[in-house]
């Protein structure tokens, strides 16, 4: 795999117009989890479309650390699945996470359960994100687990026999805490359920039901009884939305011009990017459209449109809280004030998303003030070039290096080396559209 280098410079090139297909790699939600489902199930889960980056390389790792024989065969991965009791316990106890919040909340939802200890840890900004969000709910089940003072990571798990039922109130729409609070009720001898405020990504309950256990959803609660176990499935991973945000912007930016994305996971929890986009005016359609293991797939073709700035409806939030970042430099560049309150929850991700964005657009000369919960955004200036810092985020990397296209000068963006931790192959993408990044 190439690295990528820490600093990049984007720079404008002059008359570009793009008409292309473009495959973004594959969903990191379900590349994670198809390794964590495959690795409990009974039987050999083929994997293909699985997402070779950083983070879900990460949690890859893990599974091997306790025992699951991963092998790759052409593109196909084979988890040799060892059933719910049969992982060990990993070298040394400790499993590293990398940057990926959503390794270590689903990986702890399965530690919590374990009859070894443990412990999970991550690099700085992992170790910075709260856990207590997991940690209490996990309690709740009976399991043995300590964060730092703060909340935070390593979190260190005990040895237990089984956890016990729950039914959760989850004060935040979170998939990595239904998912954490899913897993670990495997392994519980009662019922477990947990409604969220809004519907956060159901990956999880999909997949699951795939692997043959019985769970319902109703509205914005989930319930499924403890105790059953999984049947080692086919999963062909479908292309990334969070990844193609950053060209569906592009193309909607750019004049005359279209790129259609091939395979992509419209699953409707994770489409508040096209509705939002969709609301600022872009031309957005969907072609062939099919439905995979519980998954909605289509090719997904976006157009040069006018965009406009909106009052982002709060019932978007949760399915396009990782396409916040790049949404903010369509407002930019759109015409009009956009609005966005409500969306605490970008403070708490890789980097303060909120903050992050601020100062680089900031910088760029945007016309911006920040919200305790969000961002006003007054779009339509010309951006200007300047030196930007991606805070090690590969979503603010990304939306700046894209942003570079319609600058004035050219955005060096400082601290860009965790694009590899969701996107490996963004900059080769890039290029093979015609942008121009150093
Ligand atoms: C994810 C859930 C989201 C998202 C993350 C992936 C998942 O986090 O931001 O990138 O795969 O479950 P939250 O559940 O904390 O919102």
């Amino acid at each position: 795999m190439v690295k990528i280098k820490n600093k990049l410079v984007s720079h404008r090139v002059n008359d570009l117009t793009i008409n292309q297909f473009v495959s973004v790699p594959g969903d990191k939600s379900i590349s994670h989890r198809s390794m964590i489902l495959g690795g409990i199930a009974d039987g050999i889960t083929k994997v293909s479309g699985f997402l070779e980056s950083g983070d879900c390389l990460a949690t890859m790792k893990a599974m091997q650390s306790m025992g699951v024989e991963i092998t790759k065969e052409n593109d196909e991965y084979l988890v040799h699945g060892v059933g719910k009791h049969g992982l060990k316990a990993p070298e040394n106890g400790q499993i590293d996470c990398g940057n990926s919040g959503t390794g270590m909340r689903l990986l702890a939802g399965v530690l919590a359960a374990q009859r070894f200890d443990s412990t999970v840890f991550g690099d700085v900004s992992l170790n910075s994100r709260p856990m207590t969000r997991i940690t209490k709910p996990l309690e709740m089940m009976g399991a043995k687990v300590k964060a730092t003072e703060n909340g935070t990571a390593p979190l260190k798990f005990s040895a237990v026999e089984n956890l016990t039922s729950i039914d959760y109130d989850s004060p935040i729409a979170s998939a990595q805490v239904k998912s954490c609070v899913l897993l670990a009720g495997l392994y519980s001898d009662g019922e477990v359920s947990l409604t969220e405020p809004k519907l956060s990504r159901d990956h999880t309950e999909n997949m699951l039901r795939g692997f043959g256990v019985e769970l319902t959803s109703n509205n914005l609660k989930v319930t499924m009884q403890g105790g059953q176990s999984l049947k080692a499935i086919d999963i062909i991973v479908p292309a990334d939305i969070s990844s193609s945000a950053f060209f569906m912007v592009l193309a909607c930016l750019l004049p005359n011009s279209q790129i259609t994305f091939k395979n992509l996971c419209v699953n409707p929890s994770r489409t508040g990017v096209i509705s939002i986009l969709q609301l600022m005016g872009a031309d957005i359609s969907f072609t062939n459209e099919t439905t995979t293991a519980g998954e909605k797939i289509a090719d997904v073709v976006v157009r040069s449109s006018n965009l406009h700035g909106i009052e982002v409806p709060h019932q978007y939030i949760a399915s396009a809280i990782d396409e916040f970042p790049i949404l903010f430099i369509a407002a930019a560049l759109a015409k009009g004030e956009t609005r966005l309150t409500n969306a605490m929850e970008l403070r708490k991700k890789e980097s303060d998303r909120i903050t992050a964005m601020y100062d680089g657009m900031k910088t760029l000369g945007v016309d911006c003030h920040e919200l305790e919960d969000g961002i006003v955004i007054k779009g339509g200036l010309k951006l200007k070039g300047g030196q930007v810092d991606a805070e090690d985020d590969h979503r603010i990397a990304m939306s700046f290096l894209i942003a570079g296209q319609f600058a004035s000068d050219s955005i060096e963006v400082d601290n860009c080396e965790n694009i590899m931790t969701s996107f490996p192959n963004f900059l080769s993408i890039c290029s093979g559209l015609g942008l121009n990044i150093s």
